[in-house]
């Protein structure tokens, strides 16, 4: 059995799973694939929690599965959260180095971390990361550690990810009625991004979309570091959704025929072959194009899509894309959509599966599990490097310690 310290978890609470990967560290600094669990999940839509019996029965299975094939007892776990209400903005906080040798020491570091996050939020919203984009000692900026630097000014420049309280404290109660200590709330995208983005598109500006059930998250990053992030309101339901309404079709036969003949980009497709659609109630069976199909898809597709490149426009970082899109998360498998995101945000665009990982690989190669493979990283980084990226671990660990009374009677 491998031991408690050694072994990392990632769960991902999607809206059509809940995924759980147990990952164990080695020697090299890498993660070992040793287990992975999945259940079906109706108690989430569209990445927040609306039936928490549901959920935690998802838990139970999926987290059962994996200790099962890991031969391990899951004790804590970086958990996922994607829902619609995350926002993300930039801020800023400076301090005064007023020591006489003017030595930057890490309490002046927590200090202006601190002055970043004291922007008034609202009382309904935590943050979730202040992820530090750069230190400014004086007016040199750029600087990714300022400690033991010298400087009579320190300011930086921080991604805040912000999400609503009591949603976050739904998905802490679902995870510890499941019998699971949460280590920490991640933010999908950026949990994402650990398990694909390679160290050169994160420098050269890069967008990363997972296009998951209920919502597409995203995250810009640019010299190394997230600038921009957020959530769309489209996931792939939304397609499987379209086609079950304009085709008068049952929702899981919609989802078969998307995923076997669905396409979002017409010039891709010929317009000669006939599929059988089985109407609502049975009875009648339609024949369409698949052309047609493509016809209902497409105008979706480019929905999504152009929320998410004028959001990163909104934002001055829709010409910034010299390491083009990355796309994953189930929905990223829809024939077409690669196409379609190359024309839409005028770049190269590659399918982002989990890298790097070592042990049973096989059980991550879909897109669908690159959340959770990037919660083990993440977590391996958190816990290598307590506080980094997370200096308002404090926040998160208020929520957790106001629940653990109310919980404990429950583990
Ligand atoms: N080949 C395919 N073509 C199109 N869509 C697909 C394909 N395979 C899976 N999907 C879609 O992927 C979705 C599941 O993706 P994923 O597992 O990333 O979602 P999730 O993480 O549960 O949801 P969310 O991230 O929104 O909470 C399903 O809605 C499914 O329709
Ligand atoms: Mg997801």
């Amino acid at each position: 059995m491998p031991k408690p310290d050694t072994c990392l978890v990632g769960i991902d609470i999607g809206s059509s799973k809940v995924g759980v990967l147990i990952g164990k560290k080695d020697d090299d600094g890498d993660i070992e694939i040793i287990g992975q669990g999945m259940a079906p999940n109706r108690g989430t839509r569209r990445g927040n929690v609306v039936n928490v019996e549901s959920t935690v029965e998802a838990l139970r299975h999926a987290t059962e599965e994996a200790e099962m094939m890991a031969g391990y007892e899951i004790e804590g776990a970086f958990v996922g959260v994607a829902g619609f209400d995350v926002r993300s903005v930039n801020s800023r906080g400076m301090v005064a180095v007023t020591r006489k040798d003017r030595e930057i020491r890490a309490a002046d570091i927590q200090r202006v971390l601190d002055a970043a996050q004291s922007a008034a939020l609202p009382s309904d919203r935590e943050i979730l990361h202040a992820i530090p984009q750069e230190f400014i000692v004086d007016d040199q900026g750029g600087i990714s550690d300022p400690l033991g630097m010298s400087g009579s000014r320190l300011e930086v420049a921080v991604h805040l990810v912000t999400g609503h309280t009591t949603r976050g404290k739904t998905v802490l109660t679902c995870v510890n009625k499941a019998g699971i200590r949460v280590k920490e709330l991640v933010f999908e995208p950026l949990a994402a991004a650990e398990s694909m983005l390679r160290l050169q598109e994160r420098e050269l500006g890069t967008l990363l979309i997972d296009v998951g059930s209920g919502t597409s998250g995203f995250a810009f990053f640019l010299e190394g570091e997230v600038q921009h992030s957020g959530v769309c309101p489209i996931g792939a339901s939304h397609f499987t959704k379209d086609l079950a309404q304009v085709l008068r079709t049952p929702f899981d036969e919609a989802e078969r025929l998307k995923i076997q003949k669905g396409a979002c980009l017409t010039s891709l497709v010929g317009d000669d072959e006939g599929i059988s659609v089985p109407s609502v109630g049975g009875g009648t069976v339609n024949v369409v194009r698949r052309r047609e199909l493509c016809e209902i898809l497409q105008p979706r597709a480019e929905e999504l899509l152009q929320l998410v490149h004028d959001d990163l426009q909104r934002v001055g970082r829709a010409d910034q894309l010299r390491g083009g899109v990355v796309i994953t998360g189930g929905g990223a498998q829809l024939s077409g959509l690669l196409e379609l995101t190359e024309q839409v945000f005028d770049t190269g665009v590659r399918y982002g599966l989990p890298e790097g990982f070592k042990g049973l690989t096989q059980v991550i190669e879909s897109p669908s599990w690159s959340t959770a493979a990037g919660l083990l990283r993440y977590g391996l980084l958190a816990e290598e490097a307590p506080g980094r990226g997370q200096p308002n671990r404090l926040s998160v660990k208020s929520m957790i310690g106001s629940l653990k009374g109310m919980f404990s009677d429950l583990l």
